[in-house]
């Protein structure tokens, strides 16, 4: 047996919004296109980007609520395209989610105690044990069994959340796909529900697929991150190696883009310029281009591959290798060396150019 809990490559998923008339092309939403990364059993990976970069796409086809286009994935070593009915049913067992908003994925109508039985019922689980496991998983959120007469309406949004990751407990997974699990809590929430999540992953030795938009959050659970570009992976790297350098431009701009509790350090923001893309109209060559500061003409035409820098970071830019450059840019985008400032000057020329000739 390998040592991945999760394996997924190259996979892809395609809406097609409107079929195209007279000839024209169909138009097709690139969710997801063409995504691979591996998971550790225990790791916490962090899938991250900006609203509609496809991170919930890629979270539902983990979790077949979707089929792919195309691509794989393999979860503890087996096949998922592979598995239909009554196996895939056994196989779900070991992969759960938990959503953004507790209000909206707990049933108001059921008691808990209701809620969490659900999933035993229906894996045929005798009176006893479920109610053993109601009450012992209601423990281990934070919960007593008392909670369990509740309805959902009847507790905080904390303490649904605590519902939801309960509800996801109930069949002992190894996998969860957490999809924004803290981003509709209040600040001091949020640290309670990362810290059960933390505490869960240490106790059950869980893996959890970690999706958020807020790095505040990811800084805190994460072991490794990955980053989504209009549908693609552009960085994966350890933690550390992220947060103190990151690989990327579009990461280090994501970085940039932390609030932090210094408004001095305001100057060191990075504002990307351009519009934010969309899957719909995916720009050719590297899908980054039109807001990268550092573009050249290759990045126009050719699209890079994901592909290791050391250090277990492994990123997808035609330009990785001047690293130290763009380091010296980062760390205050208004002292750049000479030699950056020229070259940034260079690309905004460029850049022009580009949008000039578009115009014409
Ligand atoms: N069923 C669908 N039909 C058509 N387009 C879809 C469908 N589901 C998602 N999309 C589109 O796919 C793209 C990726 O959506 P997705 O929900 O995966 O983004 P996301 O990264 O989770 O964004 P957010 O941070 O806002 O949750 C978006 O452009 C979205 O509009
Ligand atoms: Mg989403």
């Amino acid at each position: 047996m390998s040592r991945a809990i999760l394996q997924v490559n190259d996979l892809k998923k395609h809406f097609t919004l409107a079929k195209g008339r007279f000839g024209k092309e169909d138009t097709v939403v690139k969710a997801v296109d063409g995504v691979s990364f591996d998971m550790a059993y225990g790791e916490t990976l962090a899938l991250v980007g900006e609203s509609g970069c496809g991170k919930s796409t890629t979270a539902r086809l983990v979790m077949k609520l979707l089929d792919p286009s195309a691509g794989s994935i393999r979860l503890a070593d087996t096949d998922l395209n592979q598995l239909r009915g009554g196996a895939l049913r056994d196989f779900r067992k070991q992969f759960q989610i938990i959503f953004q908003d507790p209000f909206a994925s707990l049933n108001p109508s059921m008691r808990v105690h209701d809620i969490l039985e659900e999933p035993l019922i229906i894996n045929r689980i005798n009176v006893a044990e479920r109610q053993r496991r109601v009450a012992d998983v209601l423990k281990q959120v934070g919960l007593s069994p008392d909670h369990a007469r509740r309805y959902p309406h009847e507790f905080s949004g904390g303490q649904r959340q605590r519902v939801g990751i309960a509800r996801a407990l109930m069949l002992k997974p190894s996998l969860i796909v957490c999809d924004e699990p803290v981003s509709a809590l209040d600040v001091s929430i949020q640290a309670q529900i990362i810290n059960l999540l933390s505490d869960l992953q240490r106790d059950l030795n869980l893996s959890y697929l970690f999706i958020s938009h807020d790095l505040s959050v990811v800084k805190h659970i994460s072991d490794r991150v990955a980053v989504m570009y209009l549908g693609k992976i552009v960085e994966i790297a350890p933690k550390d190696a992220f947060f103190n350098a990151p690989a990327h431009p579009y990461s280090r701009a994501l970085i940039s883009a932390i609030p932090r509790p210094n408004p001095g350090d305001r100057a060191r923001r990075q504002t990307l310029p351009g519009d934010v893309a969309t899957t719909v109209n995916v720009p050719g060559g590297c899908r980054f281009h039109p807001r990268c500061p550092f573009a050249v003409d290759k990045c126009c035409h050719d699209e890079p591959l994901l592909k290791p820098v050391g250090d277990g970071t492994s990123v997808a830019c035609h330009r990785r290798l001047e690293l130290p450059l763009w380091q010296e840019a980062f760390q205050d985008p208004n002292k750049l060396s000479p030699v950056a400032e020229a070259r940034l000057r260079l690309y905004a020329a460029r850049r022009r150019e580009r949008l000039n000739a578009v115009n014409l």
